[in-house]
């Protein structure tokens, strides 16, 4: 049997694997240059990821879905997030609940499709236990036992944000997820996405490491690698110097430069904040804002940059609104227009494959064919996915390999040396290292 691995890799790995968590953990973080790019173990190190689960995912808000996936009493998601398989449900006075989806019999998922109308109560498949609503076992099956009333389904920490729906697994969730919907109720909620609709919705599997993912996210320094996008999203973030660009980039940025007093003014006139909010580090719940000025038209992230729905959300009025950029740590990000909305869920499957959910969502009154035009309203966002995809998938196979050292962080990447303080202070706080 042949092996590439030497004797003192393998060594190395017997010598980690038995060392305690935090030394372990530690040690990794203290391989980090701050302005660099993250070590290749933090892309491939199985214990690490196992910590990530359980520190990172078990014990933040994770933004899962939008109201607008459940509309209707009864219904509900399942997710599954590391080993923690969950779900939520609208109950028929239009309230929300997450449970996890654990049957309190033997254990079995009880909610087994991604979505599904549930009705009245909750069957358990395995031996029919049965639960009301509000998770107590209303009825033991076949088995003749009384129900077992003391007993009922875990709950899961919920919080809804303008329509987006928010869990946290933690026994005692960060406390800051209300001041996030303070600051972001008046940016979020003239788009009201309570009277949206699913106009569609895309599950892209990346080969690579969720961080890769939320990098990959945190900056545009990469985007002429998407050119479906770049016809409306202006590539400027952080430091810009003017003096080293290419004179095709001088000539977008003179063209940024005179739409933005333009759309500041439109923002203005409809009552909309637009001011950046930028809270990526020294708390657990660590966000983003800003609304964008677009090229073109300004109207929407779409090949011709005009809405691709003319039943605008809401009740706003005017096309030209750009895109409210919104993200959060540790796994979402959205984009907010006057005619849609799109949000993207990132949820780890394994240390190498992540899941990126993306849901384009439009006025609940709009139609198909009549208000809006399916392939132009996702085409962009399904071009820059693949994209992305691909970004990450070699990014994670080269970061896998032994000859991989980190590089420097750009200025204009700066979101992503961001990210790795919050991950890094989170990993030290939930730890105690
Ligand atoms: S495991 Fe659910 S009823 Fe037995
Ligand atoms: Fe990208």
């Amino acid at each position: 049997m042949s092996t590439n691995a030497s004797p003192s890799s393998v060594g190395a790995a017997r010598r980690a694997a038995a060392e305690p968590l935090q030394e372990h953990l530690a040690s990794l973080l203290a391989a980090c240059k701050p302005g660099f790019a993250l070590p290749g173990a933090f892309f491939t190190d199985e214990r690490l990821y196992a910590a990530e689960i359980e520190y990172i995912f078990g014990r933040h808000w994770l933004f899962v879905a939008c109201e607008a996936e459940i509309p209707e009493g009864g219904d509900y998601r399942t997710f599954q997030i590391g080993p923690w398989p969950i779900f939520i449900l609208r109950r028929d006075d239009g309230s929300i609940a997450a449970f996890h989806n654990t049957c309190r019999h033997r254990g079995s998922r009880i909610l087994q499709q991604d979505s599904g109308i549930a009705g009245a109560t909750l069957q358990c498949p395995y031996h029919r236990w049965t639960y009301d609503l509000e998770g107590r076992v209303i009825g033991c099956g076949a088995t003749g036992e009384a129900p077992a009333a003391q007993r009922r389904l875990k709950p899961v920490h919920l919080r809804t944000l303008a329509g987006l729906i928010f869990v946290c697994l933690a026994d005692e969730p960060p406390a800051d997820f209300d001041d996030m919907r303070e600051r972001m109720t008046p940016y979020l909620a003239p788009h009201a996405l309570a009277r949206a609709k699913v106009a569609k919705q895309v599950d892209v599997i990346e080969h690579g490491n969720w961080k890769l993912t939320i990098e990959n996210n945190r900056e545009c320094f990469h985007c002429a690698g998407h050119p479906e996008l770049l016809c409306s999203l202006f590539d400027f973030f952080g430091e810009l110097d003017v003096e080293r660009m290419s004179a095709q980039e001088r000539a977008t940025y003179a063209r940024y430069q005179s739409a933005r007093p333009v759309q500041e003014a439109i923002w203005a006139r409809a009552g909309l904040p637009w001011q950046e909010i930028e809270q990526l580090h020294g708390r657990p719940t660590a966000f983003r804002t800003e609304r964008l000025v677009l090229d073109g038209a300004g109207e929407s992230m779409t090949p011709d940059t005009r809405v691709a729905s003319r039943r605008l959300l809401g009740d706003l009025k005017e096309s030209r609104l750009g895109t409210l950029h919104f993200h959060t740590q540790p796994n979402a990000w959205f984009h907010f227009l006057s005619d849609h909305a799109l949000t993207f869920a990132t949820l780890p499957l394994e240390r190498g494959r992540t899941l990126v959910r993306s849901t384009w969502l439009v006025h609940a009154d709009a139609q198909e064919g009549r208000d809006y035009d399916l392939e132009k309203l996702t085409s962009v966002w399904n071009a820059t996915n693949a994209q992305d995809a691909a970004f990450v998938e070699e990014t994670q196979r080269g970061a896998s390999s032994p000859a991989y050292e980190p590089g420097p962080i750009a200025a204009s990447e700066y979101m992503v040396k961001l990210f790795h303080v919050w991950y890094e202070e989170r990993l030290r706080a939930e730890l105690r290292l």
